[in-house]
């Protein structure tokens, strides 16, 4: 019996992409005698352009470890998949004659919520599809977890380890702004491993008020330094009360002053504190370098779940994991959704247990 499946990988990249795409196909390979593999080429554009090319098991020999993605990836946005591009090309129509001239059995998808949508939207018009959570932002609504997170949690907690030594050292305000425009997971995991005293994330908004006495309080009981982990989507409670458009308008007016919330925040502290205050941005390093133990095992897992499904000829599904377990999650449940941190999240109440303060 011959397989035949695809591979993309599309929007950010992240650690553990390609020990995802090694499980799958290690797996099938174990378990079909004739296996075809297409791998298309930066994401949905390959689908959408035809640039793919054949791989073979060796391909996928010595990536466990690798990080990036061997394919490449784009960030193709789900509103546009319906415009044509600006040659008159219709996009959904130029994926679907790709997938059907391969003769593909299936079409197995990496990435993260947008990608997701899109994936589903292939699924409503027909085609086999498997998607499998990739992200380090974790927000993928249906899996408890995402390939990518626990490894970027490290790189961030390890950024809130180095400053730590230097905010002691001069006894400073630090902020380390991590990665998460819409979702805060990332920044309160690291947040709380790297033992930050201050967690700002966009589900809790803060007032600069609480922030500032919350290093007043830190200051008085004669600690010498204060430790922010602030998200790339942090909000005020101000901002968070403004219409949609309104506080885009403030974002743009906001972007011509300060590179980002960090910034703003900074400013803030200083002129209320009059504190000397610093900021770091790890940025695009947190999702950099090899996957952590952690995810290479969950991504053979995904991998493998991967496998099996396409052998019961399954589709229509995200590869997720809950409980400890592999499910699969119909994408008709999931896609579109975002899963958030709830500020009633147990682990929001551990970290204001210990005095962690998230400024409200
Ligand atoms: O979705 C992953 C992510 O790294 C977010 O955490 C971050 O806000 C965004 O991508 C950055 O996107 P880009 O790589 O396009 O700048």
């Amino acid at each position: 019996m011959i397989k035949r499946i695809g591979l993309l990988t599309s929007g950010g990249d992240c650690q553990a992409l390609n020990a995802t795409m090694r499980g799958v196909v290690k797996a099938l390979s174990n378990a079909v005698e004739d296996l075809e593999v297409y791998g298309f080429d930066d994401g949905y554009k390959g689908l959408i352009y035809g640039k793919y090319h054949m791989l073979t098991a060796k391909d996928f020999s010595g990536i466990l470890t690798r990080g990036g993605t061997i394919l490449g990836t784009s960030r193709q946005p789900f509103k546009l998949m319906r415009v044509p591009d600006e040659k008159g090309l219709d996009k959904v129509e130029a994926m679907k004659q790709t997938y059907y001239k391969l003769c593909l059995d299936c079409l197995v998808i990496l990435g993260g919520n947008g990608t997701q949508k899109t994936a589903n939207l292939l699924r409503e018009e027909g085609l086999n599809i498997i998607h499998l959570p990739k992200t380090i932002d974790n927000d993928i609504y249906g899996t408890d977890m995402t390939f990518g997170f626990q490894s970027a949690v490290n790189i961030a907690t390890n950024a809130i380890d180095c400053i730590h030594t230097t905010a002691t050292s001069h006894g400073r305000v630090f902020i380390v702004e991590i990665m998460g425009h819409k979702v805060g997971s990332l920044t309160l995991h690291a947040g709380i491993a790297g033992g930050a005293d201050i967690i700002l994330i966009p589900e809790i908004p803060y007032d600069i008020k609480k922030v500032c006495a919350a290093i007043e309080k830190r200051n008085k009981a004669g600690k010498r330094f204060t430790i922010l982990a602030v998200a790339e989507g942090a909000i005020s409670k101000e901002d968070a009360e403004l219409p949609k458009k309104k506080y885009k308008e403030k974002l743009e007016a906001r972007a011509k002053k300060y590179p980002s919330v960090s910034y703003e925040i900074a400013d803030q502290i200083n002129q209320v504190i009059g504190s000397e205050v610093r900021v770091t941005v790890p940025g695009h390093i947190q999702r950099g370098g090899e996957p952590c133990p952690y995810d290479r095992v969950l991504s053979t897992r995904i991998g493998a779940g991967a496998a099996e499904a396409i052998l019961d000829e399954d589709y229509g599904i995200m590869i997720g994991v809950i409980n400890g377990k592999i499910k699969r999650v119909p994408l008709a449940e999931c896609a579109g959704k975002l899963k958030m941190v709830s500020p009633k999240d147990q682990i929001v109440k551990a970290a204001k247990q210990i005095g962690i303060s998230f400024g409200d």
